[in-house]
């Protein structure tokens, strides 16, 4: 199962997700044999690590992300992926429209794996403070466990379209 978190500059949420679901995929399911990657639908922070205070937020609650690299979201994502999961409603609809005929992915919001979090957003922390990058790794934690639930065949497996 190959699995991209999409958010705006791939620099603050998708990374997070991306750190938080490879460490708790790696402990609790590692029977799973996700690949695991994150990417932007924004070209604005292409070829930066993650922002400082995600990077420091992440480290202090135990997960890695100081060498991931941002990149842009491209179309050979959608065949190459089983999973495009967006952060919230903007990276959705972009994603929608980007998406090729021919697309494999199925793309969805990744809240809708978290319990009571279907049609929730993961906000954007950029312009926020240290609690909104904190709220960030709550928020992907909780949907990485849903996610592995799902994928585990113990949850519900939420696709939505749209
Ligand atoms: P992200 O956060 O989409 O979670 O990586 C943002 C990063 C950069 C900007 C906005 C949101 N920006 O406007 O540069």
């Amino acid at each position: 199962m190959r699995i991209l978190f999409v958010c705006l500059g791939n620099i603050c949420r998708s990374p997070t997700a991306e750190g938080v679901l490879r460490r708790i995929a790696a402990e609790e399911a590692p029977e799973l044999r996700l690949t695991i990657d994150s990417a932007g639908t924004a070209d604005y922070h292409v070829g930066a690590p993650p922002d400082r205070r995600s990077r420091a937020h992440a480290t202090r609650r135990g997960y890695s992300i100081d060498s991931l690299r941002a990149r842009q979201v491209s179309i050979a994502d959608f065949r190459s992926f089983d999973l495009i999961l967006a952060m919230d409603r903007d990276n959705l609809r972009d994603l929608q429209a980007l998406a090729p005929r021919d697309a494999t992915a199925r793309v969805c919001l990744f809240m809708d794996f978290a319990p009571g979090g279907e049609g929730h957003p993961v906000p954007d922390p950029y312009y926020g403070e240290a609690a909104d990058f904190d709220k960030v790794i709550d928020l992907t934690e909780a949907a990485a466990r849903g996610l592995l639930a799902s994928l585990r065949g113990r949850g519900r497996l939420v696709l939505r379209d749209g």
